[in-house]
């Protein structure tokens, strides 16, 4: 089985939809094997997203995911990464297709509502950048 990184984002544990989002996973077939709620520093969330860099948004980024508390997760199943990606739904929300997470929960391309990892090998740095293996219970 797969693992993928997850974090749900500010403006969703703002508005206590930490549970409804894990209801989504779930149903999914998604397992929750470790989790964790934390307040990012604009810096740290900098170099979690340090691929988009060079974008137009990326302060405003590293503003928004510094803005209130995180939960970091880590999912397991088979095709965990692209089945994550799929119960996510498209990044702008106008986009998304319905009942997936984005599409019923986020506010806008920016605010939301989750990050997932979006291959192998950014699911692995992205794991070991939150979580200790210990921390892992699969
Ligand atoms: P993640 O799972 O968060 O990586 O989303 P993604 O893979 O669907 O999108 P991508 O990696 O292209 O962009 C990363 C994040 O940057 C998005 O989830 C948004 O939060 C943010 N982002 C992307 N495009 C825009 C934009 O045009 N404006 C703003 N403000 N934020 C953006
Ligand atoms: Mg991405």
């Amino acid at each position: 089985t797969e693992r993928t990184l997850s974090i749900i984002k500010p403006d969703a544990t703002k508005r206590n939809l930490t549970g409804k989002i894990n209801a989504k996973f779930e149903e999914a077939g998604l397992r929750i094997v470790a989790q964790k709620r934390i307040h990012l520093t604009k810096a740290q969330a900098g170099i979690f997203y340090k691929v988009h860099a060079e974008r137009p948004f990326y302060d405003e980024l590293c503003e928004f995911m510094a803005s209130a508390p995180v939960v970091v997760q880590v999912l397991e199943g088979e095709g965990a990464i692209a089945k994550n990606r799929e119960v996510m739904g498209a990044t702008n929300p106008a986009d998304a297709a319905p009942g997936t997470i984005r599409a019923e929960f986020a506010e806008s391309v920016g605010e939301n509502s989750v990050h997932g990892s979006d291959a192998p090998e950014t699911a692995a740095e992205e794991i070991s950048f939150f979580f200790a293996g210990l921390e892992i219970v699969g």
